[in-house]
């Protein structure tokens, strides 16, 4: 048996300890906010916070998060008032949509681990997430304004 928190609820799990954490947060619980893209590490879409780290859910097994913390885009506030997401939506960064979630989550990450991040530090962390739109440009500039809004 396996527990684990997500969003603030305990949860138990009681099955394939192999099977991916994605799977488990989109089919058992229904948090379909986080995304299946490639499956295999290469695109960011199912990006998740286990224990406040960015984390690719597609690659992880639900036993790694055994006792864990585990955030996804629907717990990441209550009001959809992170300055990551009031940034996103001021600067209109989303295009179709489908990467964002797991962009939103890698740069929450980020803003909390580098409170002023530079270009440098943006790109080495959020090149991990891909953007078939390239809203690369417009994620870059909210998460300036994320990170100004933080430190305020
Ligand atoms: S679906 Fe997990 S990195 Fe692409
Ligand atoms: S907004 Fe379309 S893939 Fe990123």
């Amino acid at each position: 048996m396996i527990t684990l928190t997500v969003n603030g609820t305990e949860h138990s799990f009681d099955g394939d300890r192999e099977m991916p954490l994605l799977w488990y947060l989109r089919d058992e619980l229904g948090l379909t906010g986080t995304k299946f893209g490639c499956g295999m590490a290469q695109c960011g879409a199912c990006t998740i916070h286990l224990d406040g780290y960015a984390t690719f859910a597609c690659i992880t097994p639900i036993s790694m998060a055994e006792g864990s913390d585990v955030s996804t885009i629907e717990g990441l506030t209550e009001n959809g008032d992170h300055p990551v997401q009031v940034a996103w939506r001021d600067l209109n960064v989303s295009q179709c949509g489908y990467c964002q979630a797991g962009q939103i989550m890698q740069a929450a990450a980020l803003v909390d681990s580098t409170p002023e991040p530079t270009d440098e530090d943006i790109d080495a962390v959020m090149s991990a997430n891909l953007c078939r739109c390239g809203t690369y440009p417009r994620i870059r500039a909210a998460i300036k304004q994320a990170a100004q809004a933080r430190t305020k």
